[in-house]
């Protein structure tokens, strides 16, 4: 059954909200921001800042639109002269013991405070020059959380997140009046597994990342969306780039998926994707026995190709799990007409959830595209693959896998980085890594997710999809049936593998949705 709707108009724009709406999301339908610092739609409502003051018809006084209902026929303002002035007021008590630390605190240029004090056109104080401001000594909460209570303006959103979504209360609201500050237990440390969120979550610059503490300031940065690498969860994430160098991760909201959360082994894991020691160009061997020589990408197609055309029997695709969806096909279909199989390794590590959110943990398999292969036909039975590629006539490898691979016969390797496994190699492929290109994965309850390039791929590197494409392409000798861009790679995939019947990179959008036929992996 739909929803209940409920009619009501603010700043004179006519709405219509499900019953049960707060008044907060109401006007976001709107296109009115109310400006807020203790609301925030992954927490329990609190009403205690008091900055969300707004000015209802019939109502004797100023509401609190982050714990108000929306009711029929109801008529909200948020500029009437009464409300803004409000506000005004919580504004200067909140700054009456605000550092002027923006110069020097990693939050500006992101920060609430300074963005709703100039919406809302706070111009100056009126307090005296002299008065002494409140001060605390910065502390250390755990091992990814600086606490500097001097800016904390006590919006309790960290203790809510510790108490109600993480459900290990560490944090509390600790003295009264101007003398409050979160305090930690004192035997406590923020070192959940999903801790970091309270540093997303502050909304002012109190609560601090250890590893992002001085490294850019916010508007340096430029953000790309993704989808995290750590695990087979498929949280969405915003990678932010400073000169072409991934320098934080964050969460972005993805209600079917994460809500507002990641957790601090997806935070943590980005640093290798700003590996120098890449490598940058083709390598082939020329003839028997010798070495490896970089060329450019036309001789080695064609030497792969020459190898593929000559081959006959088996061949063997060990393939990684963090290769998107794009590559891993048009690796299956390079071996059309072959005896092929194929298959990935994951790796498994501690299962960590977060308690307050169902269907939400960083998981075991820590793979964020092993359902992607699997949906494509490759089997989790690696050391089988391994022992099959023995008497293979031709084994491509790709990315990395975690043993020595040994084969009489021709042995690709496409790679970011270059093993001293791949030494025995007939061609090396340079790949861009998951920041430098656009792609897809399926997470474990088979969501199909896009992620968007970060940064530039160095040198003659390209995306595993096009490298495989143009190769397919090659031994096809089908030059007009060339892909040119990621979202075709997927058009072409999503014709021909029943899983991804419909889906397209437009319907997919920031958000993902179900590959059509595959069946939801039991929580
Ligand atoms: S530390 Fe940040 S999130 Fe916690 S109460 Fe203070 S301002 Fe709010
Ligand atoms: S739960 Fe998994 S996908 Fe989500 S942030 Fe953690 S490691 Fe990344
Ligand atoms: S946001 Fe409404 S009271 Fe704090």
């Amino acid at each position: 059954m739909a929803d209940e709707l409920v009619n009501l108009t603010i700043d004179g724009v006519a709405v219509s909200v499900p019953k049960g709406t707060l008044v907060i999301e109401a006007a976001k339908q709107a296109g009115v921001l109310v400006p807020h610092y203790c609301y925030h739609p992954g927490l329990p409502v609190a009403g205690l800042c008091r900055m969300c003051l707004v000015d209802i018809e019939k109502a004797p006084k100023l509401q609190i639109a982050c714990a108000t209902q929306v009711a029929e026929g109801m008529v909200v303002r948020t500029q009437s002269p009464q409300a803004k002035s409000g506000r005004m007021g919580v504004l200067e008590l909140l700054l009456i013991n605000h550092p002027l630390d923006c110069p020097i605190c990693d939050q500006a240029g992101e920060c609430e405070l300074q963005d709703f004090t100039f919406q809302e056109g706070r111009p100056a104080t009126r307090y005296s020059p002299d008065y002494a401001k409140r001060f605390n000594p910065v502390e250390d909460f755990g091992p990814d959380v600086l606490y500097v209570p001097n800016r904390c303006i006590l919006c309790t959103r960290c203790v809510r997140f510790m108490e109600d979504v993480a459900k290990e209360p560490v944090l509390n609201v600790s003295e009264r009046g101007d003398r409050a500050y979160i305090g930690i237990h004192s035997e406590g440390r923020l070192d959940h597994p999903w801790a970091g969120n309270v540093v997303d979550l502050c909304p002012v610059g109190s609560l601090l990342s250890k590893d992002f503490l001085h490294k850019a300031r916010a508007w340096e940065l430029d953000k790309a969306a993704s989808i995290c690498t750590g695990c087979s969860q498929g949280c969405n994430v915003t990678l932010d780039t400073r000169e072409n160098v991934v320098v934080r991760v964050r969460p972005r909201s993805n209600l079917e998926v994460n809500r507002y959360f990641i957790c601090d082994h997806g935070r943590m894991n980005y640093r290798w994707m700003n590996r120098g020691d890449r490598i940058e160009a083709p390598l082939v061997r020329r003839g028997r026995g010798g070495e490896l020589h970089a060329t450019d990408w036309d001789e080695a197609f064609d030497l792969v190709t020459s190898r593929l055309r000559g081959a006959g029997g088996k061949a063997v695709a060990l393939v990684s799990p963090k290769a998107s969806t794009e590559a891993l096909y048009f690796v299956r279909e390079l071996f059309r007409g072959l005896e092929w199989s194929g298959a990935f390794q994951v790796v498994m590590g501690e299962e960590a959830p977060l308690a307050g959110v169902p269907n939400l943990a960083l998981r075991a398999e820590r793979a964020p595209n092993g359902r992607g292969a699997e949906l494509l036909g490759y089997s989790r039975d690696y050391a089988a693959a391994v022992a099959a590629a023995e008497t293979a006539s031709v084994v491509l490898v790709l990315d990395e896998p975690d043993i020595a691979v040994r084969t009489a016969g021709a042995l690709i390797y496409a790679g970011t980085v270059f093993p001293e496994r791949a030494r025995d190699a007939h061609a090396v492929l340079p790949i861009a890594n998951v920041a430098e290109e656009e792609g897809t994965f399926v997470n474990r309850d088979g969501r199909v997710q896009r992620y968007f390039q970060a940064k530039s791929a160095p040198g003659m590197t390209r995306p595993a999809w096009w490298v495989f494409s143009e190769l397919v392409a090659t031994l096809d000798g089908a030059h007009d049936g060339r892909v040119g861009t990621a979202a075709e790679a997927f058009d072409r995939l999503a014709a021909s593998v029943e899983a991804f019947h419909g889906l397209s990179y437009a319907q997919l959008g920031f958000a993902g949705a179900p590959a059509p036929t595959a069946a939801a992996v039991p929580a």
